[in-house]
């Protein structure tokens, strides 16, 4: 059993990265078994996911979406989102008891969490009935790992990441919208943040690799892509030679797919050759996530965002003054150690200014090994809660006032399936990622089609088909 340590996956410096491009032969040997897989968290997770499912399917295995059903389980996890860890434990409690009359039930854990050495120490202590623990850095190895595995509890966990793969067999959600990774890991170190520690430092993808991986996806009907990383506009930054994230954003451009999206950028990194890039070509989709995470400059530098409130108020009028009609998202996080009542009230300034689409809004929660997990966390929660509220109160004005500005205009949506909540509709997303419920016929589904809004709401718009 290996365990991981935080401290190992700070020394990173000497870890080469090599690129493998995997052609292993895998026979069908799980066939006729079936596999429930559940996922927490970001986008990241959800196409790891996507892997996970690839690999499982090369076996034989087929999908579930009734765990009762299944012969494996997999449990993909999140070390950020609220109660991460309460919801990864108390799913663990139904799995045993699925166990208890499913001697072979094969259940495996990953993501990030699986990445946090207490985790590790929890699983063996209290879930011994678990059977195979693998991080981020190794779901190349699930297929030998469910193969060896002899019912006995398996930790398979690397705290120093290893090798960059290509020829990954993804199984994608989604026949039209397709998540490409563009790198991995993440070298920025935000003081509050366990992302550089679970995901390691930052590997880019080769551009060809990336180029090729969407070339393939316009030859298979894809219409869009969304490029993946922790911070996509540092892209190329760790290898030499490499192409920078406004010329990878071109080349992918030039491939002709229907839209583009990105995410997530750091303010950082954001240059006017990107703002150019994006203002330059109409397949890259007016959509800009830039986390803010603090309108205070002391705050922002305990964190270690190396931004200050003015820097990015002059980045977003430099990207809202080129890219017309841009959405803007954003994280936030209140509470953060030592955060006062006025230092808080300059991030409700700053959301007052920017008068974002939507964001993410989180308590600041310690991350065990990180180093804002050391600062006094003196505010207390009932502060918290009471600063967030505030903030979504004002969030959520502006996400209306935004998704107003639609009323009875004529948008292109990409439909992705049916309604979730009135079957007769479809729903899909324009090319500001905004979510569009709309009276069509079901044989839109997979098309892009002009919608005429009709009716906007904080979350999402109402709209009906005017052609095919
Ligand atoms: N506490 C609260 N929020 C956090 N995030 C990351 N780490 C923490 C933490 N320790 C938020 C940031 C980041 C988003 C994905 O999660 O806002 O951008
Ligand atoms: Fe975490 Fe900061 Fe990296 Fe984002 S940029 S993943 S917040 S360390």
């Amino acid at each position: 059993m290996q365990l991981p340590d935080l401290k190992e996956a700070r020394k990173r410096t000497n870890n080469k990265v090599d690129y493998i491009y995997e052609n292993k032969k895998v026979e069908k040997v799980l066939s006729g078994k079936k596999y429930f897989l559940k996922t927490y968290g970001c986008q990241m997770n959800v196409h790891d996911s996507e892997e996970i499912a690839g690999r499982l399917e090369r076996l034989g295995l087929t999908k579930t979406d009734n765990m009762e059903d299944s012969d494996v389980v997999i449990l993909n996890t999140c070390a950020i989102r609220e109660n991460a860890h309460d919801k990864m434990f108390g799913f663990l409690g139904r799995c045993k008891h699925l166990k208890e009359t499913k001697k072979d039930l094969i259940i495996g854990i990953c993501g990030c969490m699986a990445q946090e050495a207490s985790v590790c120490e929890e699983i063996i202590k209290k879930h011994p009935f678990v059977n195979i623990v693998f991080g981020t850095h190794n779901i190349n190895e699930l297929e030998e790992l469910l193969l060896k595995n002899d019912h006995k509890l398996d930790i398979n966990v690397y705290s120093i990441e290893g090798n960059v793969y290509e020829n990954i067999p993804y199984s994608r959600d989604s026949k039209k919208t397709a998540w490409v990774n563009i790198q991995y890991g993440c070298d920025k170190f935000c003081t509050y943040c366990i992302v550089p520690y679970t995901r390691g430092k930052q590997r880019s993808r080769k551009s060809q690799d990336i180029i090729n991986e969407v070339k393939e996806l316009v030859a298979n009907g894809y219409l869009e892509v969304t490029l993946l990383g922790q911070n996509v506009n540092a892209y190329g930054k760790d290898l030499e030679d490499e192409l920078s994230f406004p010329e990878l954003l071109q080349s992918v451009s030039d491939t002709g797919i229907k839209r583009i999206f990105f995410v997530t950028s750091h303010p950082w990194d954001f240059t006017d050759e990107l703002i150019d890039v994006i203002k330059n070509n109409d397949n890259i989709m007016p959509y800009v996530h830039l986390p803010l995470q603090s309108g205070n400059d002391h705050i922002l530098k305990l964190m270690g965002r190396r931004y200050t409130k003015e820097e990015y108020l002059e980045l977003v009028k430099k990207i809202k003054a080129n890219i017309p009609n841009v959405c803007l998202t954003t994280d936030i996080i209140v509470g953060f150690p030592g955060e006062t009542e006025s230092e808080f009230a300059d991030t409700l300034e700053v959301v007052e200014e920017v008068k974002y689409d939507s964001a993410f809004t989180f308590i600041y929660s310690p991350r065990v090994g990180t180093p804002a997990a050391l600062m006094k966390d003196n505010v207390t929660l009932k502060e918290k809660e009471d600063r967030l509220q505030r903030l979504n109160t004002i969030v959520n004005k502006y996400a209306l006032i935004n998704n107003q500005k639609y009323q009875d205009k004529v948008v292109e949506v990409l439909v992705l399936g049916e309604s979730e909540k009135d079957h007769d509709k479809v729903y899909g997303y324009t090319n500001t990622m905004k979510l569009v419920n709309v009276n069509a016929p079901k044989d839109v589904i997979g098309k892009i089609i002009n919608v005429k809004i009709t009716d906007c709401k904080s979350f999402s718009l109402d709209g009906v088909i005017i052609d095919k």
